[in-house]
């Protein structure tokens, strides 16, 4: 299963998956492109890394969502790249039918909250700041709605009461480098049925 991971930040899910893959624990998944909207992402490092090629795309003329031209050219680089299976990693923008239609049900992503609460930006701190007892992380399928796509897996995370803002985000970090990794490797697998 050829896997191409799009991220927009630091890239720690990049790196958990690349790890995973080094430690033979992606199941039949290979990570064959990373790519991503901002030019300067950490992201793009972890390619380098891993010895993935990685590049970052233009996404203009849109600054939030992925649509006309740079549309076009994200589906030509995932394309080229010959994708079973799309991560969102970090992905920060929305995503419209143009791409979506162009890998139907092979994208998924990765939000940093128990969906279908705290959709959106800022997961960890919607959740922190609303007082919940548990939060945790989601992968699910991309569909038009946003964050709203069918739950594949998630995994909670308690919130103790010295948690701050910052010691809850590592801990939804953490949750979601063992979960997004899991969840590739599972989907690499021929289904039993
Ligand atoms: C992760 O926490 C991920 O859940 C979040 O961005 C972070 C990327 O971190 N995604 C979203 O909020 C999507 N709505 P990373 O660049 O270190 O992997």
């Amino acid at each position: 299963m050829r896997v191409v991971i799009l991220g927009s930040g630091r890239g720690s899910n990049a790196e958990a998956i690349l790890l995973a893959q080094q430690a033979g624990k992606l199941g039949r998944a290979r990570i064959v492109a990373v790519f991503t909207d901002k030019p300067d992402a950490g992201i793009l490092a972890m390619g380098a890394r891993f010895g993935v090629p990685a590049a970052f795309i233009d996404p203009a003329p849109f600054k939030t969502k992925l649509e006309g031209e740079g549309e076009v050219r994200f589906i030509a680089a995932v394309r080229g790249a010959q994708a079973d299976l799309v991560v969102l990693a970090g992905f920060m923008r929305v995503i419209k039918p143009g791409f979506l239609n162009a890998f139907a049900g092979k994208i998924i992503n990765l939000h940093p909250s128990l969906l279908p609460s705290f959709p959106g930006l800022d997961g960890i701190g919607q959740a922190f700041r609303r007082g919940v007892k548990v939060t945790g992380c989601t992968v699910h399928g991309v569909t038009v709605e946003v964050d709203g796509g069918p739950i594949l897996d998630q995994t909670v995370v308690g919130v103790e009461a010295g948690d701050t803002l910052e010691t809850l985000a590592a801990k939804v970090h953490a949750a979601e480098h063992a979960l997004l990794p899991a969840v590739i490797a599972r989907l690499s697998e021929p289904t039993s049925a």
